[in-house]
């Protein structure tokens, strides 16, 4: 991908940290300049900083996703730095509480993060687009969007809402040049989890879970997004696409049947 992305503008959301900086550090490394929308001073600082050192040209904007009016400023300001190509909505929260225990100013959050602020980001960045008639616009959605887990039931809708808004935009959009896909991770190491999950609680999941034998590393998540981006994709639009280690292939088998195998 050296180079794709030469005279290209990307906004990455959530782009400060994990998966969403890894993603405007491979889309800088293709030759892109990339827009970082995230709400995390610090992190905004920080990622801008280490991108700008390491040679790169990134603009940092302080915004909420959630917040309309923040969003459509923003969105405003990157386009007058120079005409945006690519969207890659990726901001998003996951907070985990039983369904009968969600409070609703819990679940509102996790939709006008996860939902809403994609909708909102997308509705402005493709006005513009559609008046190019060219751009790609990409959704963070998750495994959890296609097969809920316990203690999600907002996450999980909010990432089975980006499935379908995805599939919308594609359709309604194509004839105006623009593509939209989805990309669904399973579980990836991140900041996100980190401040929750313990290493125990990572290495059972991947024994239960993952025939792959272990959880995701934002390497493995950034490159869907250059090349769905690239005009390699072209002919591809309103997809999803899991990254999961193999978890939605089916359930794991017993040891003992694994040993039958005969090599
Ligand atoms: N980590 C995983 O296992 C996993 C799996 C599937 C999908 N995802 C999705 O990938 C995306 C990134 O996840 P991550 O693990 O890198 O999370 P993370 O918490 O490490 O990073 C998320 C980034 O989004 C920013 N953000 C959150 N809410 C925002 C808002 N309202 N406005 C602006 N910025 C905001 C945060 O400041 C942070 O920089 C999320 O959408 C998440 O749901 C993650």
């Amino acid at each position: 991908m050296h180079g794709k992305f030469k005279g290209k503008h990307a906004i990455v959301t959530g782009g400060a940290r994990s998966i969403g900086f890894e993603i405007a550090r491979q889309f800088c490394a293709a030759g892109a300049m990339v827009s970082i929308f995230d709400y995390n001073q610090e992190a905004l600082e920080i990622a801008t900083t280490t991108l700008t050192n390491e040679g790169y040209r990134v603009n940092p904007f302080l915004v909420d996703v959630s917040d309309q009016l923040q969003v459509n400023l923003a969105v405003d300001r990157a386009e007058e730095i120079a005409p945006v190509d690519v969207l890659v909505n990726n901001a998003g929260i996951c907070l985990v509480t039983p369904f009968l225990n969600i409070e609703a100013e819990e679940w509102q959050k996790t939709l006008d993060t996860n939902l809403s602020g994609a909708f909102y980001v997308a509705q402005r960045v493709c006005r513009y687009m559609a008046r190019r008639g060219k751009g790609v616009v990409l959704n963070m959605s998750s495994k959890n969007g296609l097969d809920g887990e316990f203690g999600h039931a907002h996450y999980n809708s909010s990432k089975a809402g980006l499935i379908l808004l995805t599939k919308t935009i594609a359709l309604e959009l194509a004839h105006l040049g623009i593509r939209a896909n989805a990309v669904c991770p399973g579980y990836i190491r991140t900041a996100m989890n980190t401040e929750v999950d313990s290493d125990e609680f990572v290495e059972e999941f991947e024994d239960r879970y993952i025939p792959g034998g272990r959880v995701g590393k934002v390497t493995d998540i950034a490159p869907i997004f250059l090349f769905l981006a690239s005009d390699d994709a072209e002919y591809i639009n309103g997809q999803t696409f899991v990254l999961d280690g193999g978890q939605l292939a089916g359930q794991k088998p017993w040891k003992w049947l694994l040993e039958e195998i005969k090599l």
